[in-house]
């Protein structure tokens, strides 16, 4: 097989590169090892930056999401029995968030693309990427019980965190950074109307908690739980107990509880591999960076990688300079740094630090206290969470 640009992984970040590069006249191939019911029923994120609004809109892959999305003006902080509303559009001229579930945008991309390309393979694993150096990297995958080739000009690992494209950058000239956390989530689904209009993020002594949804009829909850915790030592009634005494403030609020459909404990880490390409080989999304959900940037950076690179390989396409490209990993990885640090704030600042003292808690209350306090804090915090400027 032969293709221009051969994508490794068929999640947000390999499908919406499929669909720029489609869109830019750019023959591509995607490679997604699992079956199509697999990865479109994978719970993850659901927090939009504009940015990624605005990148799905542009591939014409938005209908659902301007139909269902919910458009959001701020979140709540809760902590020491206190609420406090962090506005958005105020702190940042008029920026909002949308929740759209990463399951939905999958769907939605995956349905465009069996309808109208580029080619999508399912259960087709690759098993390497060969000749990277070269001007023809080939991807070696096997698909229906055989071992196949597909000869590319560039090839693009989009194959997450767990994915092989990274084993054909040379460790001499790699660089990878990690930090892991002593703490994970729990995530549940349940059929119960949020108990809330905008996110709430918890932080208190029984630890971290966050109240999301995914639509007016179903809410999307986390608590913090210890490593290695068995969901299945946390039946639904142990969950709505100890969520409501996470997010328990004096105010006449109380969380509706319903049926829990889906539940699920997930690590958490910051990664980044340096550089993101290596020859014609490049990058994107959790292949090259991993970030704790606390920020809800997974899925707004691998976006903002894949519109780095569109843009790049259809510059080279359209008048063969290779400036965007040569700038590629450089200017991502900028971007990537910046959501890593205001991951690992926002998670060390909300989370019950496990083997912490009382130095810490104060440490904690004290930055969420000048967050509530200073307007200029606020505005730090609004302009992170809801999406720095792309550097296009
Ligand atoms: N061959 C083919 N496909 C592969 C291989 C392989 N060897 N290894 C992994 N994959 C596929 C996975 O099955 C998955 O569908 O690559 C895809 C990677 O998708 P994601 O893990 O969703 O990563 P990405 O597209 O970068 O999106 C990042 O997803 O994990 C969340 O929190 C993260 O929200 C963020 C978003
Ligand atoms: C979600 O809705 O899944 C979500 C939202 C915000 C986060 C993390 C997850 O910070």
């Amino acid at each position: 097989m032969r293709t221009t640009v051969g994508i490794i992984g068929g999640g947000p970040a390999g499908l919406l590169l499929a669909r720029l590069l489609h869109r830019a006249g750019i023959d591509c191939a995607v490679l997604e090892s699992r079956t199509r019911e697999y990865v479109e029923q994978r719970q993850r994120a659901g927090m939009l930056e504009q940015g990624t609004v605005d990148a799905l809109r542009e591939a014409g892959a938005a209908g659902r999401l301007d139909a269902e999305g919910l458009v959001h003006h701020g979140i709540e902080l809760r902590f020491a029995g206190e609420r406090h509303r962090i506005d958005f559009p105020a702190l940042t001229g008029g920026r909002t968030v949308t929740i759209y579930a990463q399951t939905e945008i999958v769907k939605d991309l995956i349905e465009l693309q069996l309808a109208d390309g580029p080619p999508l393979f399912f259960e087709a694993e690759a098993l390497a990427v060969e000749k990277p150096e070269s001007e023809r990297p080939v991807v070696r995958f096997r698909h229906e019980g055989r071992e196949r080739t597909l000869t590319c000009d560039w090839v693009v690992g989009c194959d997450g965190s767990h994915g092989i494209a990274r084993d054909a950058f040379p460790t001499e000239t790699s660089r990878t950074y990690a930090h892991d956390y002593p703490y994970s989530w729990l995530g549940i689904l349940a059929d119960v109307p949020p108990s809330c209009d905008e996110l709430i993020y918890a932080r208190g002594e029984r630890g971290f908690a966050l109240h999301s949804m995914r639509s007016a009829s179903v809410s999307r909850l986390y608590l913090q739980v210890p490593n290695g915790t068995d969901p299945g030592d946390w039946p639904d009634e142990r969950v709505w107990d100890e969520l409501a005494a996470r997010f328990a403030i004096d105010a006449d609020w109380t969380l509706d509880r319903g049926p829990i459909t889906a539940k699920s404990v997930t690590p958490m880490r910051s990664y980044v591999h340096e550089p993101m390409r290596h020859g014609r080989l490049l990058l994107a999304g959790d292949a090259a960076h991993i970030v704790p959900p606390t920020g809800a940037k997974g899925l707004n950076l691998a976006v903002s990688d894949v519109r780095v690179l569109a843009r790049a390989l259809t510059e080279l396409h359209r008048t063969g300079s290779a400036r965007l490209v040569d700038s590629y990993s450089e200017s991502c990885l900028a971007r990537v740094w910046q959501a890593t640090r205001f991951s690992y704030d926002m998670t060390r600042m909300l989370h019950a630090q496990p083997n912490g003292d009382a130095f810490d808690q104060r440490m904690q209350l004290a930055r969420l206290r000048r967050i509530t306090a200073s307007r200029h804090a606020a505005a730090e915090l609004a302009a992170n969470y809801s999406g720095l400027p792309l550097a296009l």
